[in-house]
């Protein structure tokens, strides 16, 4: 049977099973390594020094465990820590800011895009910098509090449905102000996949977000690993992959299986130190 390459999967937590999910199908034509830093989550409100630190301790576990290439499912290690996490290993690394920048020219006639993400990853204008390089016009918005109502399980819920309302509107409204046409929303965040159709409705609600399609970043990010590293799907075949994570496995395996979308059966818990 040929040999297939390991890919290690990254993210500050569970939101990156996401990713891991549309790559077991996607990009099936590899195993994979899946490292959740939850001991150190949130990255999304620390800072660029302190989330490269992080990044690049995971990285180097990752390829110390065989991996060959890197998708950094996490939007804020993407964002913050690429050129560090780059310079620090020596296989290739694919963030997701590229992947939705580049999906967000896909689907953009209008040229302006809107973008959702945690605090530091608006804060770093990392998806603005990768919309203006490819002719699009970005207005970010954190939305600090979607993370923890994720995490809390409160997905169809009316205080998400209210607070995705809240920010999207004040989104929306800044667009408008900006005289931006926005028809694209980017998920700038691992967990925000979870909510999409919360968001979905929230923008179908808004009298000028009924025009606007969401971009997945799982979605696309797979594709486009799948065509970089040559790995899309040869016959049926179901790749291996280990999970690691930095706190409780317990909770892991909880929370994770509602991101995955199946049962995760063994995970190793690893110390990365502080
Ligand atoms: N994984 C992070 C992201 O995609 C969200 C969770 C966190 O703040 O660590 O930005």
């Amino acid at each position: 049977m040929k040999r297939v390459p390991t890919v290690g999967v990254f993210d500050s937590g569970v939101g990156g099973l996401t990713v891991l999910k549309a790559l077991l199908t996607q990009a099936s034509a590899a195993d994979y390594l899946y490292l959740g830093d939850t001991a150190r989550l949130p990255y999304g409100s620390k800072s660029q020094a302190t989330v490269a630190r992080y990044a690049v301790s995971s990285a180097h576990f990752l390829v110390e465990q065989g991996a060959e290439a890197l998708v950094i499912a996490c939007n804020t290690a993407s964002a913050l820590a690429l050129d560090a996490l780059r310079a620090a290993v020596e296989v290739p690394v694919i963030g997701v800011i590229e992947t939705g920048a580049t999906a967000a020219l896909h689907n953009s006639q209008t040229k302006d895009v809107l973008v959702i993400a945690t605090a530091a990853t608006v804060e770093s204008h990392a998806y603005s910098a990768g919309c203006r390089e490819r002719g699009l016009r970005a207005i970010e918005k954190a939305c600090p509090l979607l993370v923890p109502l994720v995490e809390e399980g409160w997905i169809d819920h009316p205080v998400t449905r209210e607070v995705t309302g809240i920010y999207l509107a004040d989104l929306l409204s800044h667009a408008a102000d900006a005289g931006m046409k926005a028809d694209t929303l980017v998920l700038g965040c691992t967990h925000y996949p979870l909510l999409r159709s919360v968001i979905e409705d929230a923008l179908r609600k808004h009298p000028t977000g009924q025009a606007v399609r969401v971009i997945d970043s799982a979605q696309v990010t797979a594709e486009q690993v799948a065509s970089r590293l040559a790995l899309a799907p040869d016959g049926k075949r179901e790749p291996a992959v280990r999970f690691y994570a930095t706190d409780s496995v317990v909770k892991f395996r909880a929370l994770g299986t509602r991101f995955l979308g199946r049962a995760i059966d063994g995970v190793e818990l690893i110390d990365l130190g502080g």
